[in-house]
């Protein structure tokens, strides 16, 4: 038995560094180029400009990600930041024209969802702090954030509905809101404003959590139809911005101050992994479109912002647990076939297999949202690095 056990091991080690000389590991610069300038191309709804701004933040000017510096942030902004605010200023120079003329409380773009324009609050907040002065920054990310308050239905325990028209719950609603009021609270000096996002988190958990489903989140429930099912990319959309409202917190003046909200969002964040990963298929380390349901198509977007959630929270003092799957999801992302080619990429670098951005339950083929998660993995992964990969598996545990 013992004498056996050694030759095996040396085996395996061989399988395993044969099998890492023919595949990458890494995405490569020049495959981060390709995913963002097909994100720059395909992000043209609400949530995907506002994902497409925090992505790009995230991976190119970590000085002004709430993950890596304070909050508020310097005032000047490096050219980094270009893109960045380049995105604000298009949408707040066309907001007349998207709200009709409008004035006061309204979104940041006419949408059927309340929720997903509020996710540019961000980058317009940004603009704004930067010294932007081509557009009244400011008024615009206010009278957003009087439209949430203001005009957009609300549960009787206050939680904000994800639809204009409707009272509805989705579990993306936690990505697009809580973590620019959160933002916004911090930069107007504001705490309640950051206590109520944290509150509408909460609030958002009580209502979506399935304890039956070992914790994974439901993705729509009341109003004209529900979706009940455990989508994915829900769950994602949950855990990094509950992620984001605590990175947040904790790189703000008020840390101290809501250090106890800080830990039930890394605790949620981490509860929700707890739910997901013990379904990640396991020959390929992809979930499932409806992560508990193996007959819908593998996805390979809701996987990136996953795994790109696992190592934030063990960034941020979060617990590791997740870690070697994340690694095993990215490492199966950034692999190559034997001539080279990614194999979870096409030729112009979009990323496959995807859902449909535009319909939840089917497979698409080109998601501006899944081209977003790809670079935010990529980032948190570089950070994770640079802070000492902790939590990785390694040879020893063989
Ligand atoms: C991937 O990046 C990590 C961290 O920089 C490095 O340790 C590893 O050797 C790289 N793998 C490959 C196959 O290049
Ligand atoms: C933030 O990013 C800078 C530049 O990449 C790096 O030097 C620093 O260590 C990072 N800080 C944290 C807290 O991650
Ligand atoms: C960013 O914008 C500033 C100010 O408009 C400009 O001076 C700079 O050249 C731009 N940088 C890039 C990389 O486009
Ligand atoms: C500006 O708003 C109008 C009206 O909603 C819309 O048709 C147009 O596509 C928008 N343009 C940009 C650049 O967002
Ligand atoms: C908005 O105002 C502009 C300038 O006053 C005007 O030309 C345009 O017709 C108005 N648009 C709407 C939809 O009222
Ligand atoms: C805009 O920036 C100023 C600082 O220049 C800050 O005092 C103010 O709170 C900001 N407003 C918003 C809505 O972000
Ligand atoms: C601060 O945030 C609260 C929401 O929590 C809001 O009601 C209040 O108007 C805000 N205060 C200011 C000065 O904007
Ligand atoms: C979902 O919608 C169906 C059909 O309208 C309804 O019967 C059911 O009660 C709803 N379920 C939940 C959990 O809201
Ligand atoms: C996973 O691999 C096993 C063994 O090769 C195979 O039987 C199974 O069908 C595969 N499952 C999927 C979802 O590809
Ligand atoms: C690798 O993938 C590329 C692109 O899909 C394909 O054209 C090529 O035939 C593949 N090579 C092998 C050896 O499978």
């Amino acid at each position: 038995m013992f004498i056996q056990r050694a030759p095996l091991r040396v085996l395996a080690l061989l399988v395993i560094s044969l099998g890492a000389r023919v595949s990458a590991q890494n995405l490569t610069d020049d495959q981060i180029s390709l995913v963002k300038a097909r994100l720059a191309q395909g992000a043209t709804h609400s949530w995907e400009l506002g994902t497409r701004a925090q992505a790009l933040v995230e991976l190119d000017t970590p000085t002004f990600s709430v993950y890596n510096a304070s909050v508020p942030p310097p005032r000047t902004a490096p050219s980094s930041l270009n893109e960045t605010l380049a995105i604000a200023q298009s949408i707040v120079a066309n907001r007349s024209a998207s709200n009709h003329n409008a004035t006061g409380p309204q979104p940041l773009i006419q949408d059927g969802a309340a929720a997903d324009p509020a996710s540019n609050i961000f980058e317009v907040v940004l603009a704004n702090w930067t010294g932007l002065s081509d557009h009244d920054y400011a008024g615009a990310a206010k009278d957003q954030v009087d439209f949430l308050f203001d005009k957009v239905p609300k549960t009787s325990d206050g939680a904000i509905s994800h639809r204009a028209d409707q009272l509805q719950l989705w579990s993306d609603f936690v990505y697009m809101v809580p973590p620019t009021l959160a933002y916004y609270g911090v930069i107007t000096g504001n705490q309640s404003m950051v206590q109520f996002a944290y509150n509408q988190v909460k609030l958002y958990r009580n209502y979506l959590i399935d304890t039956h489903a070992n914790n994974l989140w439901k993705h729509v429930l009341m109003g004209s139809f529900n979706d009940t099912g455990h989508w994915s990319t829900g769950n994602g959309w949950a855990a990094a911005g509950m992620l984001r409202v605590a990175a947040t917190i904790q790189n703000s003046p008020f840390s101290s101050a809501l250090k106890n909200q800080h830990k039930d969002l890394l605790n949620w964040a981490h509860e929700i992994h707890g739910g997901m990963y013990r379904h990640l298929d396991t020959n390929t380390s992809l979930f499932h479109n409806y992560a508990d349901n193996p007959s819908t198509f593998l996805d390979a977007s809701s996987t990136a912002i996953l795994a790109a959630s696992v190592y934030r929270l063990a960034n941020m003092g979060g617990p590791r647990t997740h870690i070697p799957q994340a690694e095993l999801s990215r490492k199966a992302l950034s692999s190559t076939n034997s001539s080279g080619a990614f194999v979870h990429f096409d030729a112009q670098g979009w990323l496959t297999p995807v859902v449909n951005p535009d319909s939840y339950g089917s497979e698409g083929s080109k998601s501006p949202e899944g081209q977003a998660f790809v670079l935010q993995m990529h980032a948190a992964w570089q950070d994770w690095v640079a802070l000492g990969e902790k939590g990785a598996f390694t040879c020893a545990s063989l």
